[in-house]
């Protein structure tokens, strides 16, 4: 973890329609590890404050800010200003932890725009953990075609994106199909509220079994949260028409000639979610009393150990750093 250093934060003035935030917690996904690495896709800024993910108390409040006031419990979006609508690439760049400065820190700048106010029932260690893995998995799921009670719902991995896309998918009433990896994630999947779990280490063929669980007609929605290496037995789970959110970044480990497979459906990528998408999940996040899973919480002063764990670990859940 040879990326991170300590170093002294004095309270920031806000500008014109900024806030200040004294942070509660953060967390951390997958992004901070690649962009420590530098294997995300954009460099992150030398210097800059990591963690997406986070949540705080306004102390402080710039002129003409009208949607939160001091006191005020909130958390950021992902990228800075994507409010609503399509995604443009011009603001794509600009995200809390790899080109601005982001959580992992005593203090935050939020833009009035970048104001999120998470679901008034989670503990901090959960309202930190939504921003970016949960954002990503509700947009998958109410993306162009929204999920219904009589969809089936595939997730593919256990990382943070599969385990709300399993919630979200319950939360809507979907039938929900399970890929992991060891009899423990099994059981907690299982837990969570998937209906049937297969484990890909007794059934490297997963395909076959999505399948024979769905009659031979696939599924209606594939969550695939690991990348390239499943996308062939995504694809091979779906149903006709199929929609499969190809969300996970890792790379094909072999070459894949024919992506679609001979099959009609459609496949996406999509990076993260808007303010819009972000504020629907916390509406039905807060009506139906869904919390997040969390790993594991660990102090500010642990910070390096937090990464550690989050690398090395294999946790089922957030890893939540919290200020004390
Ligand atoms: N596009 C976006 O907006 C967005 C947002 C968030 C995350 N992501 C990306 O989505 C991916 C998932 O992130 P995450 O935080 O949910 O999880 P993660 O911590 O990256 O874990 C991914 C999980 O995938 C499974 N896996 C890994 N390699 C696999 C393989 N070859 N075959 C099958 N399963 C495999 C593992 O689960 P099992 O051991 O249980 O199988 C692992 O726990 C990452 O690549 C991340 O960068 C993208």
């Amino acid at each position: 973890m040879d990326g991170l250093t300590v170093r002294e934060q004095a309270p920031p003035t806000p500008g014109p329609g900024q806030v200040v935030v004294r942070v509660l917690a953060a967390s951390l996904n997958r992004r901070d590890l690649m962009l420590m690495e530098g294997s995300y896709p954009l460099p992150a800024r030398p210097g800059v404050v990591p963690l997406s993910d986070g949540v705080g108390e306004v102390i402080l409040v710039g002129d003409d800010v009208t949607r939160v006031a001091v006191g005020d419990r909130v958390s950021s979006t992902y990228f800075l200003h994507w409010v609503d609508g399509p995604q443009r690439l011009a603001r794509v760049r600009e995200q809390f932890g790899a080109t601005y400065d982001g959580w992992l820190a005593t203090y935050v700048v939020l833009d009035e725009d970048s104001i999120v106010v998470p679901p008034a029932h989670l503990t901090d260690a959960e309202a930190a953990s939504l921003t970016c893995g949960g954002v990503v998995a509700w947009k998958a799921l109410t993306g162009p075609v929204p999920l219904t009670a009589e969809a089936t719902v595939l997730t593919v991995g256990t990382g943070v994106v599969a385990l709300f896309a399993v919630q979200f998918a319950r939360m809507h009433g979907a039938r929900v199909i399970s890929i992991t990896s060891t009899p423990d994630k099994a059981k907690r999947l299982r837990e969570l509220g998937a209906d049937l779990v297969v484990d890909r280490t007794a059934t490297p063929d997963w395909e076959h079994a999505v399948a024979d669980a769905t009659g031979g007609d696939g599924v209606d929605h594939v969550v695939d949260a690991v990348g390239m290496p499943t996308l062939p037995k995504s694809v091979a789970s779906a149903a006709f028409n199929a929609n499969i959110t190809l969300i996970g970044a890792f790379p094909a480990t072999e070459p894949i000639i024919d992506v679609f497979g001979g099959r009609y459906l459609s496949i996406r990528r999509i990076a993260v979610g808007s303010r819009t998408d972000y504020e629907a999940m916390n509406r039905a996040i807060a009506e139906h009393g869904m919390r997040p899973v969390v790993d594991r919480i660990v102090d500010f002063a642990d910070g390096v150990e937090a990464y550690r764990y989050f690398r090395d670990d294999n946790p089922f859940g957030k890893v939540v750093i919290a200020q004390s």
